[in-house]
Protein backbone atom coordinates (compact mmCIF):
# COMPACT_ATOMS: atom_id res chain seq x y z
CA UNK A 1 0.00 0.00 0.00
CA UNK A 2 1.26 3.40 -0.96
CA UNK A 3 2.72 5.52 2.21
CA UNK A 4 0.46 8.98 2.56
CA UNK A 5 2.39 11.59 2.52
CA UNK A 6 2.90 13.11 5.97
CA UNK A 7 3.32 16.99 6.84
CA UNK A 8 4.37 18.16 10.58
CA UNK A 9 4.25 21.42 11.81
CA UNK A 10 6.65 21.46 14.75
CA UNK A 11 6.32 25.08 16.26
CA UNK A 12 8.68 24.22 19.41
CA UNK A 13 8.87 26.92 22.16
CA UNK A 14 7.14 29.90 20.29
CA UNK A 15 3.55 31.72 19.98
CA UNK A 16 0.66 33.98 21.89
CA UNK A 17 -2.40 33.47 21.46
CA UNK A 18 -2.97 36.35 18.97
CA UNK A 19 0.33 34.77 16.85
CA UNK A 20 -1.65 31.52 17.48
CA UNK A 21 -4.83 32.65 16.22
CA UNK A 22 -3.15 33.88 12.86
CA UNK A 23 -1.53 30.92 11.78
CA UNK A 24 -4.34 29.10 12.08
CA UNK A 25 -6.44 31.47 10.25
CA UNK A 26 -4.09 31.71 7.35
CA UNK A 27 -4.16 27.27 7.59
CA UNK A 28 -7.82 27.44 8.02
CA UNK A 29 -8.09 29.39 5.17
CA UNK A 30 -5.74 27.19 2.46
CA UNK A 31 -6.56 25.28 -0.34
CA UNK A 32 -4.27 22.04 0.15
CA UNK A 33 -4.76 18.46 -1.51
CA UNK A 34 -7.23 16.23 0.29
CA UNK A 35 -7.01 14.02 3.28
CA UNK A 36 -6.10 10.64 0.89
CA UNK A 37 -3.20 12.61 -0.38
CA UNK A 38 -1.74 14.28 2.39
CA UNK A 39 -1.82 13.90 6.42
CA UNK A 40 -1.19 17.19 8.36
CA UNK A 41 -0.70 17.24 12.13
CA UNK A 42 0.44 20.89 13.89
CA UNK A 43 2.19 20.83 16.83
CA UNK A 44 1.65 23.62 19.45
CA UNK A 45 3.23 24.19 22.49
CA UNK A 46 1.10 22.30 25.42
CA UNK A 47 -0.39 25.44 26.43
CA UNK A 48 -1.81 26.09 22.90
CA UNK A 49 -3.04 22.48 22.43
CA UNK A 50 -6.53 23.16 23.19
CA UNK A 51 -6.76 26.91 21.43
CA UNK A 52 -5.15 25.16 18.46
CA UNK A 53 -7.34 21.93 18.51
CA UNK A 54 -11.06 23.88 18.82
CA UNK A 55 -9.93 26.49 16.49
CA UNK A 56 -7.86 24.55 13.71
CA UNK A 57 -9.59 23.34 10.45
CA UNK A 58 -10.89 19.49 10.65
CA UNK A 59 -8.86 17.62 8.46
CA UNK A 60 -6.14 18.73 9.86
CA UNK A 61 -4.96 17.10 13.31
CA UNK A 62 -2.82 18.01 16.48
CA UNK A 63 0.21 17.32 18.42
CA UNK A 64 2.14 17.31 21.36
CA UNK A 65 5.72 18.06 21.54
CA UNK A 66 6.21 15.53 24.37
CA UNK A 67 4.70 13.03 26.95
CA UNK A 68 6.15 11.63 30.03
CA UNK A 69 7.45 8.32 30.20
CA UNK A 70 4.96 7.03 32.44
CA UNK A 71 1.31 7.26 34.42
CA UNK A 72 1.31 10.62 35.43
CA UNK A 73 1.87 11.84 39.32
CA UNK A 74 4.13 13.21 41.08
CA UNK A 75 6.23 14.60 38.75
CA UNK A 76 6.11 18.31 38.51
CA UNK A 77 5.71 20.20 35.01
CA UNK A 78 5.37 17.06 33.09
CA UNK A 79 2.39 16.25 30.74
CA UNK A 80 0.83 12.55 31.00
CA UNK A 81 0.04 10.55 27.83
CA UNK A 82 -3.28 9.86 29.37
CA UNK A 83 -3.58 13.55 29.62
CA UNK A 84 -2.84 14.13 25.93
CA UNK A 85 -5.70 11.22 25.37
CA UNK A 86 -8.55 13.22 27.93
CA UNK A 87 -8.01 16.02 25.74
CA UNK A 88 -8.32 13.89 22.46
CA UNK A 89 -4.98 14.95 20.54
CA UNK A 90 -4.16 11.79 18.50
CA UNK A 91 -0.05 12.46 17.81
CA UNK A 92 3.02 13.26 20.22
CA UNK A 93 6.72 14.16 19.08
CA UNK A 94 8.78 12.43 21.00
CA UNK A 95 12.54 12.41 20.79
CA UNK A 96 13.02 15.34 19.29
CA UNK A 97 16.81 16.31 19.00
CA UNK A 98 16.84 19.31 20.89
CA UNK A 99 15.13 17.38 23.88
CA UNK A 100 17.45 14.53 23.28
CA UNK A 101 20.27 17.16 23.41
CA UNK A 102 19.53 19.92 25.82
CA UNK A 103 17.54 17.44 28.11
CA UNK A 104 19.81 14.54 27.92
CA UNK A 105 17.13 11.94 27.02
CA UNK A 106 18.76 9.28 25.92
CA UNK A 107 18.15 6.35 23.13
CA UNK A 108 16.38 4.23 25.65
CA UNK A 109 14.67 6.76 27.31
CA UNK A 110 12.56 7.90 23.96
CA UNK A 111 12.20 3.98 23.42
CA UNK A 112 10.18 3.98 26.81
CA UNK A 113 8.38 7.14 26.27
CA UNK A 114 7.57 5.93 22.32
CA UNK A 115 6.29 2.56 24.14
CA UNK A 116 4.38 4.24 26.76
CA UNK A 117 2.56 6.60 24.51
CA UNK A 118 1.60 4.21 21.60
CA UNK A 119 0.18 1.90 24.83
CA UNK A 120 -2.12 4.48 25.80
CA UNK A 121 -3.50 4.86 22.45
CA UNK A 122 -1.55 7.79 21.13
CA UNK A 123 0.30 8.35 17.64
CA UNK A 124 3.74 9.05 17.68
CA UNK A 125 6.23 11.32 15.58
CA UNK A 126 10.21 9.67 16.69
CA UNK A 127 12.47 12.08 16.09
CA UNK A 128 15.97 10.54 15.46
CA UNK A 129 19.13 11.55 13.62
CA UNK A 130 22.74 12.46 13.61
CA UNK A 131 24.93 15.71 14.64
CA UNK A 132 27.22 17.09 11.96
CA UNK A 133 30.52 15.92 14.20
CA UNK A 134 28.85 12.12 13.51
CA UNK A 135 28.12 12.66 10.05
CA UNK A 136 31.75 13.67 9.47
CA UNK A 137 32.78 10.80 11.46
CA UNK A 138 31.24 8.36 9.18
CA UNK A 139 28.72 7.06 11.75
CA UNK A 140 25.23 8.27 10.78
CA UNK A 141 23.36 4.95 9.95
CA UNK A 142 25.36 3.90 13.31
CA UNK A 143 23.95 6.42 14.74
CA UNK A 144 20.38 6.26 13.25
CA UNK A 145 20.32 2.69 13.78
CA UNK A 146 20.70 2.87 17.78
CA UNK A 147 18.12 5.19 18.22
CA UNK A 148 15.63 3.27 15.71
CA UNK A 149 16.78 -0.43 17.06
CA UNK A 150 15.62 1.24 21.05
CA UNK A 151 12.56 2.23 19.39
CA UNK A 152 12.02 -1.53 17.79
CA UNK A 153 13.38 -3.35 21.05
CA UNK A 154 9.38 -1.91 22.84
CA UNK A 155 7.48 -1.56 19.86
CA UNK A 156 6.02 -3.89 17.79
CA UNK A 157 3.42 -2.42 16.13
CA UNK A 158 4.69 0.29 13.84
CA UNK A 159 1.26 1.61 12.58
CA UNK A 160 0.54 4.04 14.35
CA UNK A 161 4.56 5.53 14.21
CA UNK A 162 6.20 7.68 11.70
CA UNK A 163 9.90 8.15 12.28
CA UNK A 164 11.21 11.75 11.70
CA UNK A 165 15.01 11.82 10.01
CA UNK A 166 16.32 14.85 11.24
CA UNK A 167 20.06 15.45 10.96
CA UNK A 168 21.00 17.95 13.80
CA UNK A 169 22.79 19.81 11.16
CA UNK A 170 19.95 20.87 9.47
CA UNK A 171 17.62 21.85 11.89
CA UNK A 172 17.18 25.39 12.24
CA UNK A 173 20.11 25.88 10.34
CA UNK A 174 19.39 26.75 6.83
CA UNK A 175 21.70 23.85 5.83
CA UNK A 176 18.82 21.45 4.36
CA UNK A 177 20.14 18.08 3.27
CA UNK A 178 20.11 17.62 -0.48
CA UNK A 179 17.82 15.40 -1.56
CA UNK A 180 20.06 12.72 -2.12
CA UNK A 181 21.59 12.71 1.16
CA UNK A 182 17.74 12.56 2.57
CA UNK A 183 16.75 9.75 0.25
CA UNK A 184 20.28 7.78 1.43
CA UNK A 185 19.56 7.57 4.90
CA UNK A 186 15.71 6.86 4.20
CA UNK A 187 16.84 4.50 2.38
CA UNK A 188 19.15 2.82 4.87
CA UNK A 189 16.56 2.90 7.64
CA UNK A 190 14.40 1.20 5.26
CA UNK A 191 16.74 -1.80 4.40
CA UNK A 192 17.69 -1.71 8.58
CA UNK A 193 13.72 -2.02 9.05
CA UNK A 194 12.99 -5.05 6.74
CA UNK A 195 16.47 -7.02 8.10
CA UNK A 196 15.85 -5.80 11.77
CA UNK A 197 12.06 -5.76 12.15
CA UNK A 198 10.00 -6.96 8.98
CA UNK A 199 10.26 -6.60 5.39
CA UNK A 200 6.40 -5.25 5.90
CA UNK A 201 7.15 -2.67 8.50
CA UNK A 202 9.98 -1.40 6.57
CA UNK A 203 7.41 -0.84 3.72
CA UNK A 204 4.63 0.44 5.52
CA UNK A 205 6.19 2.95 7.95
CA UNK A 206 6.75 6.74 6.78
CA UNK A 207 9.77 8.36 7.00
CA UNK A 208 10.29 11.70 6.93
CA UNK A 209 12.84 14.11 6.87
CA UNK A 210 13.16 17.36 9.22
CA UNK A 211 16.11 20.24 8.64
CA UNK A 212 15.60 23.68 7.36
CA UNK A 213 12.70 22.41 5.04
CA UNK A 214 11.51 25.71 3.35
CA UNK A 215 8.72 26.51 0.58
CA UNK A 216 11.77 26.95 -1.49
CA UNK A 217 13.32 23.03 -1.18
CA UNK A 218 10.29 21.20 -0.38
CA UNK A 219 9.42 20.45 -3.78
CA UNK A 220 12.59 18.23 -4.59
CA UNK A 221 12.82 16.75 -1.13
CA UNK A 222 9.46 15.67 -2.01
CA UNK A 223 10.30 13.58 -4.86
CA UNK A 224 12.88 11.38 -3.50
CA UNK A 225 10.80 8.21 -3.49
CA UNK A 226 11.16 7.21 0.37
CA UNK A 227 10.90 10.54 1.51
CA UNK A 228 7.25 10.68 2.92
CA UNK A 229 6.56 13.70 3.65
CA UNK A 230 8.44 16.23 6.63
CA UNK A 231 8.83 17.44 9.88
CA UNK A 232 8.68 21.48 9.73
CA UNK A 233 9.84 23.87 11.93
CA UNK A 234 10.69 27.67 11.12
CA UNK A 235 8.70 27.75 8.44
CA UNK A 236 5.42 25.76 9.94
CA UNK A 237 5.17 29.23 11.64
CA UNK A 238 4.71 30.65 8.29
CA UNK A 239 2.63 31.45 5.35
CA UNK A 240 5.09 29.28 3.33
CA UNK A 241 3.71 26.23 5.29
CA UNK A 242 1.10 25.88 2.90
CA UNK A 243 3.26 25.56 0.14
CA UNK A 244 5.19 22.58 1.98
CA UNK A 245 1.72 21.01 2.79
CA UNK A 246 0.95 21.10 -1.05
CA UNK A 247 4.10 19.34 -1.99
CA UNK A 248 2.31 16.23 -1.33
CA UNK A 249 0.95 16.41 -4.77
O1 LIG B 1 10.95 19.49 14.28
C1 LIG B 1 11.40 20.17 13.36
C2 LIG B 1 12.81 20.23 13.09
O2 LIG B 1 13.55 20.43 14.24
C3 LIG B 1 13.19 21.10 11.95
O3 LIG B 1 13.28 22.45 12.34
O4 LIG B 1 12.62 23.30 10.11
O5 LIG B 1 13.40 24.87 11.88
O6 LIG B 1 15.00 23.30 10.76
P1 LIG B 1 13.60 23.54 11.20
Amino acid sequence: MARKFFVGGNWKCNGTVSEVNKIVNVLNGADVPPTDVVEVVISPPFVFLPQVKAALRSDFAVAAQNAWVKKGGAYTGEISAEMLVNLEIPWVILGHSERRSLLKESNEFVADKVAYALGQGLKVIACIGETLEQREAGETMTVVAEQTKAIAEKVKDWSNVVLAYEPVWAIGTGKVASPAQAQEVHVDLRSWLATNVSSEIAESVRIIYGGSVSGANCVELAGQPDVDGFLVGGASLKPEFVDIIKAAS
